[in-house]
Formats: C-alpha cells, structure tokens, sequence
C-alpha cells in the first residue's frame, strides 16, 4: 500500500492543476479553446492514473491489503473533480467555443441563437464578434447591428453602410431604395459576416440590401432573439438555443458578485446564499443584478428577509411571463436613493437597448428637478454621474465599452417591467412628454 500513496503524490499535482483551473474558470473567453483543451486532457491523464492506482490496489487487496482511508479521499477528490470539469465542460461558455466553430463551418449560412430575455445571447454574440473580427477569417467585413423590437429597415442600411465605409453626406442624401441597390451591389463582391442582435421578427436581407449567404458566397448571417420560430422564419440552417447557467456555475457567478467578506460575515449565509441563488433560476442577468443587491448584506436576517420578500414578488407576479421580474424588482426597491431609482425609471422611457448618452441624461435630470440642480451646475452634473455609476454596477444600467462609457444602455426587460407595471399612467405620459421636448 505504500506503493500507492508514492504513486498518488505526482497525481496530486494533476489534481492541484485543475482545481486551480477550475478556480479561475476557465470558461472565461481569454484564451478559452486552448485551456479547455488542457483541462479535458489532465483529466484524462488524471483518470488514468486513478485507474492504474484501482487495479494496483485490488491486486494488494487480493493479497490481503488494505486500502488506507487517504487513498479513499483521493478516490473521493478526483470523482468530485471529475463532475465539475464534466459540468464546465457542458457549461454555458463551451457553447460559446461551439457556437463560434458552428458560426465558423462553411455550409452554415444563416444562424440564430435563441432564448429567454438576460440568459445571455448579446453576450455570447459579441464574443463570438469579437473572435471574427479578432482572427478575420477570411471575411472583408464583421458588421455588428443592433436590431431590437422596432424594426426600422433604414436604420440598418445606415449602420451596415457606415460599418463598410459607404456613408456620408452623399449617402444621406439617398432613399431607402437606392441604398438598397447601392449596398447590394459594394456587398455582393464582399465576403462578411453580418451580427444582428435582437431581433423580434424577420429580418427582410433582400429588402436590406444584403445578398443572401449561400455557400456560393460564403458570407454569413448570424442572430439572436428571444423567439425560436423567427429562426425558422429567418430560414436559419443552424438553431442554437442559449440556456440557463448550469447550478455550479450559476453558484460560481452569484458568489462573485456578492463577495467573499460578505459571505464570510456569518456561517449562515452561504446557505441561504445557495437559497437565493436558486431562485434566478441560471439566468446571468438575475443572478448579476440579486448578486449585486445582496452584496452589502452581512446579516443572517437580511438574507432570510430577502429569501421571503422573493417567494413572495414572485407569487405576486406569478401570472407573468417572465420570471425575472420579481427579482429586478428586489433589486429596484433596494437601491439607495429616490433620485437613484427615479434616474433608473428615466432611463426606462427611452427605447428599447437604446444607447443615451450620460451627459444629454444628466441634463434631462436635472432639468426634471430629479437631480437638484440649485447649488450649482458642477455638483449636480457630478451627481448625475454617481448615480449613472450606482445604477451600472447594480447591473441595472449597461455602459457602452466601444464608446469610451460615455453612454449607458437601459435593460430592456427592466424597461419592460417599469413601464407595465410600475409607473401609474398619468406619471408615464408627464415623462413621455418630457422625452419628447
Ligand atoms: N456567462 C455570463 N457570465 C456572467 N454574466 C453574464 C453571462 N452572460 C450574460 N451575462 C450578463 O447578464 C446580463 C444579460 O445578458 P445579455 O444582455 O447577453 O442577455 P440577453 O439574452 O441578450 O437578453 P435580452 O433577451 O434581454 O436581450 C448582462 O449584464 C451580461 O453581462
Ligand atoms: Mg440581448
């Protein structure tokens, strides 16, 4: 038996190597397709030796020997091991390394991702944006368009025509139709992958002016929405459906958002930490948003008070399609500060994903007497952007990072809730008025 705990000790350096792994996730898109590949290949070679070390030790047995109750740990710590590597490697970011060689085979045209609102589908896209537009591929253009639920066919043309360089004063001057044939004609001699997010309905490429891929062409349209049927509508080739957080690793996520100290604060509350975090569901977005909120929670009674206040928003809003309401409701009556929660309201009225750009959103709130302005343009400007900043980090606002953060992004299913159920119809149109000033 000696034999065996010899052999374990260069084992240990395996299992060492991917708990550190595993602690860092590796999931994260740095360098993703290479360190999955070396994770899955330790595990195997770490199997192995735990196979050679089971056949070693029923030889011993046979003769009489006795497993030590360290080998049994080991046994233990390995199979524990094996199950979270099994789990990573089904996880949500390997769909991202999938789905980015799917989007890069060259018969897959058209492809669309779809899934529930905050799982995850911008998020993935842009990723899989960034690698194209990263390794180029042999594409001439990597063209990323926001669609969203209002579908404006011009809007499209502008920005895919500004994306390749067809814009200007020349091209303002153009109709929709001679855009149309304009950017049809620049990008039928192109190879380029088109990144439509959010759509809510079917896209017309033709009318756009985009040539249909075809395996002729080898371009590329590659989408998210929220509906699996417009996939089919969009006749995508492949369907790829976004899901939810597998428990590890929504676990994993929620922990980091709420931190360490505040965990550590009572022996309780990881428990109820598991507790809360079952209730978003896998969904990233409830799970940032709640993680946030209970960031500055150190009492076991805080965390039971949550726990209740959530079964019961979420018994109130039971009847309703999304299940992340109750919890961005949570989070909405936590935060600290009516200024605070009236700028999140604000920026509800304003479309949907619609970038807003701070400064123009300061100067609203101020002028909506949201911000006191009275003691001085500077300290109020500075105050609007303290809240612009509680709102980003309580993930309920999004900061735009290719526009060096001068423009945040409402959440669209926040928008959603605020304006169906929150505000009283008087308070909408007084705000929808000023909007339109
Ligand atoms: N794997 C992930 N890990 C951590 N956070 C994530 C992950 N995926 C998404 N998020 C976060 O969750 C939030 C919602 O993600 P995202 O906007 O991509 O969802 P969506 O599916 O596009 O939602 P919608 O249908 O409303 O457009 C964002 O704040 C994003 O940063
Ligand atoms: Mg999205």
């Amino acid at each position: 038996m000696g034999n065996l705990i010899t052999c374990s000790i260069s084992c240990d350096e395996w299992m060492d190597k991917i708990s550190q792994w595993l602690d860092k996730k590796v999931g994260y898109i740095h360098d993703l397709e290479k360190n999955l590949a070396t994770l899955e290949n330790s595990m195997v070679k770490l199997k192995a030796k735990r196979n050679d070390l089971l056949r070693k030790a029923t030889r011993e047995e046979d003769k009489g020997g006795q497993r030590l109750e360290e080998f049994q740990v080991w046994l233990k710590k390995v199979e524990s091991l094996d199950q979270k590597v099994d789990a990573l490697l089904d996880a949500r970011d390997v769909q991202l390394q999938r789905h980015g060689n799917i989007s890069r085979k060259d018969g897959v045209g058209i492809m669309g991702m779809y899934g529930m609102g905050g799982v995850g589908k911008t998020t993935l896209l842009m990723q899989i944006n960034n690698k194209f537009s990263e390794e180029r591929c042999g594409f001439d253009f990597v063209i990323w368009v926001v669609v969203s639920k209002e579908l404006h066919v011009e809007k499209i043309q502008d920005e895919i025509a500004q994306k390749v360089g067809l814009d200007g004063e020349k091209w303002e001057k153009k109709k929709k139709s001679q855009k149309t044939i304009d950017l049809y004609n620049f990008l039928k001699k192109k190879r380029f992958v088109l990144f439509l997010d959010d759509i809510w309905e079917k896209v017309d490429l033709t009318e756009i002016g985009v040539p249909f891929p075809a395996p002729e062409n080898r371009c590329k349209v590659v989408f998210t929405t929220r509906k699996q049927g417009v996939c089919s509508e969009m006749m995508a080739e492949e369907q790829l459906e976004v899901q939810c957080l597998a428990e590890i690793e929504a676990f994993d996520l929620f922990q980091k958002k709420v931190g360490q100290k505040t965990l550590d604060s009572d022996p309780e509350i990881p428990k109820l930490a598991k507790d809360v975090a079952r209730k978003c569901g896998g969904l990233p977005l409830a799970l940032n948003v709640i993680g946030e909120t209970m960031s500055c929670k150190k009492t076991v009674e805080e965390w039971r008070h949550a726990i209740n206040v959530l079964t019961s928003y979420a018994t109130e809003f039971s009847g309703m399609e999304d299940k992340i309401l109750p919890l961005l409701k949570y989070s909405y009556d936590n935060l600290k500060g009516e200024d605070v929660k009236s700028c999140l309201l604000y920026c509800a009225l304003f479309p949907e994903d619609d970038l807003i750009s701070k400064k123009y959103l300061i100067d609203y709130l101020i002028c909506e007497d949201i911000i006191d302005g009275s003691e001085g343009i500077e300290r109020a400007e500075n105050k609007g952007y303290e809240i612009i900043g509680d709102l980003v980090r309580a993930s309920l606002l999004m900061e735009d990072a290719d526009m060096e953060q001068n423009v945040c992004v409402c959440m669209m299913l926040f928008a959603k809730w605020h304006c169906g159920l929150h505000l009283n119809w008087e308070e909408k149109r007084r705000l929808s008025l000023c909007m339109q000033v």
